[in-house]
C-alpha cells in the first residue's frame, strides 16, 4: 500500500512515514538500510547535523540513483550552529554532504534558550532562499511554540517531538493541530522499550500485525508522521505496512493506558 501524503502549512506534502537515521553512526550499515529503504518504497528520510551520517545518506542515495524529486530529506541545524552567521554555512556544509542543493525539511533541533529567537529568523531567510522547501522545529513544548509565534509572528510547518504510547503528549498534539503545526514522530517505538506489552500484544493479534506496527499506527491515528530506525531488513519492510489496519476505539482505549510519561531521550520541558 502506498504511503500517504500529510499536507503542511504551506502545502508543501510530506510521507507520513519515514526512515529516521538516529544512531546509524556505522556508515556500511546505514548506507545499506538506506538502499533496502528504497528499495522497499520509502522517499522519506530523516537526518541531522548531529547524527553524524548526513554523508552516509547523500551517498546511498546516490549511489542507489534515486532521483532527487522522488524524495524528502530532513536535516536539522545543531544546537552550536544557531548563531545568525552559523546557520546558514552550515546548512551549505550539510547540502554539501547530502549531495543535494536543498532539502524538504529544515529543523532546529532543539529549543536552545540563548538563540533560538534570531535562530528561527534566519530560518526564514533561508526559506526565502529556496535551500529548505520547508522550515520548522523540533523538540519544541507549548510554551516554546507560543513564544516563538508570538514573536515571529511565523507558524512552523513541523515540531519534531519524542511520540509513543508510553509518551503521548495529548496536550502538545492538541494545540499543534490547533495551529496547522505537523507532528513528526520521533522514537515512535520508544527505542524499542516496551515492544514487549501484554496490552500491545492483545492488540497486536487481534490485528495480525507486529507489537511494533501497534505503536507505529497509534501514532498514525493521532495524525503525525512517523520516523522509526531500523537497520534490519524485515523491520524496515514491517514498518512501512501499517495502511491496511486500524485500531478501533477499544484498541485506543487500551493503549491510552499505557502512558507513563516517559522520555527516552531528551525532555525539552524545563528548558526555559
Ligand atoms: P534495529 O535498528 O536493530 O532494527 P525508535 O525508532 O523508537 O528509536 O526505535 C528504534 C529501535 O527499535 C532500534 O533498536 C530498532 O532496532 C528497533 N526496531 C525498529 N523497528 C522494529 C520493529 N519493527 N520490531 C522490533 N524492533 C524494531
Amino acid at each position: 500500500m502506498p504511503v500517504p501524503n500529510v499536507t503542511m502549512n504551506n502545502k508543501v506534502q510530506i510521507p507520513q512515514v519515514g526512515l529516521g537515521l538516529w544512531h546509524m553512526r556505522d556508515e556500511a550499515e546505514c548506507k545499506a538500510a538506506v538502499k533496502t529503504a528504497l528499495d522497499l518504497g520509502y522517499t522519506h528520510f530523516d537526518t541531522a547535523q548531529v547524527y553524524g551520517n548526513e554523508a552516509f545518506l547523500g551517498e546511498a542515495l546516490k549511489e542507489a540513483g534515486a532521483k532527487r524529486k522522488d524524495l524528502f530529506i530532513t536535516t536539522k541545524i545543531w544546537n552550536d550552529n544557531f548563531w545568525w552567521d552559523d546557520i546558514e554555512p552550515s546548512l551549505d556544509e550539510s547540502l554539501e554532504k547530502l549531495k543535494t542543493n536543498y532539502v524538504d525539511l529544515l529543523l532546529l533541533h532543539f529549543p536552545v534558550t540563548e538563540t533560538r529567537g534570531p535562530a528561527w529568523r534566519r530560518m526564514q531567510d533561508i526559506y526565502q532562499s529556496g535551500k529548505a522547501k520547508a522550515i520548522g522545529v523540533s523538540n519544541y513544548t507549548v510554551r516554546h511554540l507560543e513564544e516563538l509565534m508570538a514573536t515571529s509572528g511565523v507558524v512552523p510547518a513541523v515540531n519534531q517531538i519524542e511520540l509513543h504510547v508510553y509518551l503521548q503528549q495529548p496536550e502538545l498534539l492538541d494545540f499543534c493541530k490547533q495551529h496547522d503545526i505537523v507532528v513528526e514522530a520521533y522514537s515512535p517505538l520508544a527505542h524499542g522499550y516496551g515492544l514487549d506489552n501484554a496490552a500491545l500484544r492483545t492488540v497486536a493479534k487481534k490485528h495480525s500485525k507486529s507489537t511494533a506496527q501497534i505503536m507505529l499506527r497509534w501514532c498514525i491515528q493521532q495524525d503525525t508522521v512517523v520516523l522509526p530506525k531500523s537497520v534490519t531488513p524485515e523491520r524496515i519492510k514491517q514498518n512501512l505496512e501499517l495502511f491496511d489496519f486500524e485500531l478501533d476505539g477499544d484498541d485506543m482505549q487500551q493503549l491510552a493506558s499505557l502512558e507513563q510519561n516517559l522520555h527516552t531521550s531528551w525532555d525539552p520541558t524545563h528548558v526555559q
